[in-house]
């Protein structure tokens, strides 16, 4: 059976629990026939935990995205693995406790920086790092969370993703004539382990009970894990600097 990922080498961060969008994008893109090999935060026994739980089996990688010495050493293993890759995806968000959940006039900047380090910033230091095994061209997928409006409780994850959006758009400025390209997918909100970590994150959830067109299952990152791998395969092959909704049609509705 032929898959749109055929003969794709691909790498992806974020796996942490079945729950994880990463996970969902790794299985979906195993099953249309890519090459899987993974990123660990923040301990790699607990991804290859969840890694036996893909359809095929997947190497398993440490990386801290705000360590350079994780980064500088990425590529190295992972062409020992893969020899090269067509595809990264960035599936990695965080936030300390004091910049969600309503606390947004009295967050420190400490904790805003760790905040735009380890969710937009990362996307620049993941694409860098992983740049001399796409020397073919490829694809960069990351996740994001509408950063167009102020949600409640979302507080400095909210300019944490502006800046995640801004970052892709200029990536894909600079990386295009080496046939890169960078995009987004925007997702609805997901029951997972960032979201747990959110303090009222059903109250922002909510949104999607009265408002979505499509009927929403937070339960479910597969449709997140699909619109990530349409966009790792050929058929976006001139779009980039993008940002795809996956999230029941919220983002269009006024009211
Ligand atoms: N869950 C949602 O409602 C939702 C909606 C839209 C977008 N997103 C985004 O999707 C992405 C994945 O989140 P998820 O919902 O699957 O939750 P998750 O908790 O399963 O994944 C978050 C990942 O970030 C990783 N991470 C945190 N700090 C890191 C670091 N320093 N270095 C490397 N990795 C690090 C964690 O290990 C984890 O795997 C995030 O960017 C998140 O903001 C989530």
């Amino acid at each position: 059976m032929s898959g749109i990922l055929d003969g794709k080498r691909i790498l992806i961060t974020g796996v942490l629990m079945e729950s994880s969008i990463a996970f969902h994008t790794a299985k979906v893109a195993q099953e249309q026939g890519a090459q899987v090999i993974l990123t660990a935060f923040p301990r790699p026994t607990l991804t290859e935990r969840i890694a036996r739980k893909l359809p095929e089996p997947a190497k398993v990688i440490e990386l801290d995205v705000t360590n350079d010495e994780h980064l500088d050493r990425l590529a190295g293993l992972v062409r020992d693995e893969l020899g090269s890759l067509d595809g990264v995806v960035h599936s990695i968000g965080f936030a300390p406790q004091d910049a969600l959940g309503g606390n947004f006039l009295n967050t420190p900047f400490e904790s805003v920086a760790t905040a735009m380090h380890v969710s937009a910033f990362s996307l620049k230091s993941l694409a860098m790092a992983c740049k001399p095994l796409m020397s073919d061209g490829g694809s960069i997928v990351g996740l994001t969370f509408d950063a167009q409006y102020a949600w409640p409780q979302y507080d400095w994850m909210g300019p944490a993703k502006a800046a995640l959006e801004a970052t892709s758009r200029y990536l894909a400025r600079d990386l295009g004539k080496d046939g890169l390209r960078c995009n987004l997918v925007s997702a609805g909100p997901l029951r997972s382990m960032a979201a747990k970590s959110i303090p009222g994150f059903s109250e922002l959830a909510d949104v999607w009970n009265h408002r979505s067109p499509l009927a929403w299952d937070m339960n479910d990152p597969e449709p997140a894990g699909r619109g990530v791998v349409a966009l790792l395969s050929d058929f976006f092959p001139k779009t980039t600097g993008e940002i795809i909704h996956v999230d029941g049609g919220v983002h269009m509705m006024g009211a």
